[in-house]
């Protein structure tokens, strides 16, 4: 693997809920591997300020023999100087009785400034991991204002979407986590989103050999799909220990790489060369890593049901993101 003398790790939104419960597993190695060294930028609101100064004493105080130091400050320029790595969780939250339009566009103006700035201070080699919602247009409408950014540095979180289902497959089979492969998410992390378990592997073999298409298609994708919204439900909040594992999950992925039998899904920036999804949307699709870089699974065989559950979340990211 690839080491570099100091990871630069710029966090938005540095004294929310999510950021706070995925420090620990960053100063334990759990992220970039147990001898990366690292220095964290951490960015928030200027009203956030004062907390985020606390937030960084708690991060000093852990003794993480990994991390150097650690700075923080409301101005994006200062928070994405030279980054190497750059994770979006900080945005304008929605409000009562706010429209989803007025959401994407306060959100839209954010990551427009964002990335224009990004776009000047970070390394030309930064790879950037937003999680913030919208994410998947909040990705796409930073990767467009960086031009000296490759679009294929920049990916959305759809992690959290695949850990709901690799989880709920083995609940369902009744076997273990890691005998659990080839789970896709398809499209936006939304409602639409498509839990794609046609091709999975349960226990080395198909899964239509341990379940019926029907129950694949049907009860289990629902499952998936309503899993954020029980939660939030239940416990008032929103997944905060599964996101952080969920951010771990996909960093950690992109730079030590997927397994040789299994993918995983991210939300990247299309190119327009696979399953008709055009050019500039950020759509999520089975991927494999090594090595800090992905690479598209380009051959999963769509049958028409899985045609237009796809279609289904392009038509709403198109209109998300035009
Ligand atoms: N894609 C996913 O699977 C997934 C999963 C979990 C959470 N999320 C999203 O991740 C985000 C973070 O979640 P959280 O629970 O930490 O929320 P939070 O509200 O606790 O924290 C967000 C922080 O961002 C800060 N912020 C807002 N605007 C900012 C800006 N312009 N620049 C810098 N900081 C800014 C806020 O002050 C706040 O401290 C939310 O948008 C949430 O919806 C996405």
């Amino acid at each position: 693997m690839q080491k570099f003398e100091e990871l630069k790790i710029a966090i938005t939104g540095g004294a929310g809920n999510l950021a706070s419960a995925f420090y620990p597993l960053l100063g334990s190695g759990q992220v970039f591997g147990s001898t990366q060294k690292f220095s964290l930028q951490l960015l928030e609101l200027p009203e956030k300020l004062q907390e985020l100064e606390g937030i960084k004493m708690q991060i000093q105080d852990c003794a993480f023999p990994l991390l150097n130091n650690v700075t923080v400050s409301s101005d994006p320029a200062i928070a994405f100087k030279d980054a190497d790595v750059a994770i979006f969780l900080g945005a304008m939250p929605r409000k009562p009785g706010m429209e989803r339009s007025d959401l994407l566009q306060m959100n839209r103006e954010i990551f427009i400034q964002q990335g224009q700035i990004l776009n000047e201070q970070a390394k030309s080699t930064v790879k950037v991991l937003v999680v913030a919602n919208p994410s998947n247009t909040n990705c796409a409408t930073l990767a467009h204002q960086c031009t000296k950014i490759p679009q294929q540095n920049f990916t959305s979180l759809m992690q959290l979407d695949h850990n709901r289902c690799v989880s709920t497959l083995a609940r369902e089979a009744n076997t273990t986590i890691d005998q659990i492969k080839k789970v896709i998410i398809w499209g936006n992390h939304s409602l639409t989103q498509y839990p794609d378990m046609t091709h999975s592997i349960i226990n080395g073999k198909q899964a239509s050999e341990t379940f019926s298409k029907d129950f694949l298609r049907n009860a289990l994708i629902q499952q998936v799909q309503q899993r954020g919204g029980q939660i939030l439900q239940l416990s008032r909040g929103a997944s905060t220990i599964s996101g952080a594992i969920a951010v771990k999950d996909h960093l950690r992925t992109w730079f030590l790489g997927t397994s040789q039998d299994n993918w995983t899904s991210f939300g990247v920036i299309s190119d327009g060369n696979h399953y008709g999804i055009p050019k500039g949307i950020c759509f999520s699709l089975p991927v494999t890593c090594k090595e800090f870089e992905f690479k598209v699974v380009g051959d999963v065989e769509l049958d028409d049901f899985s045609k237009q559950r796809i279609q289904l979340s392009l038509v709403e990211l198109q209109k998300e993101q035009q």
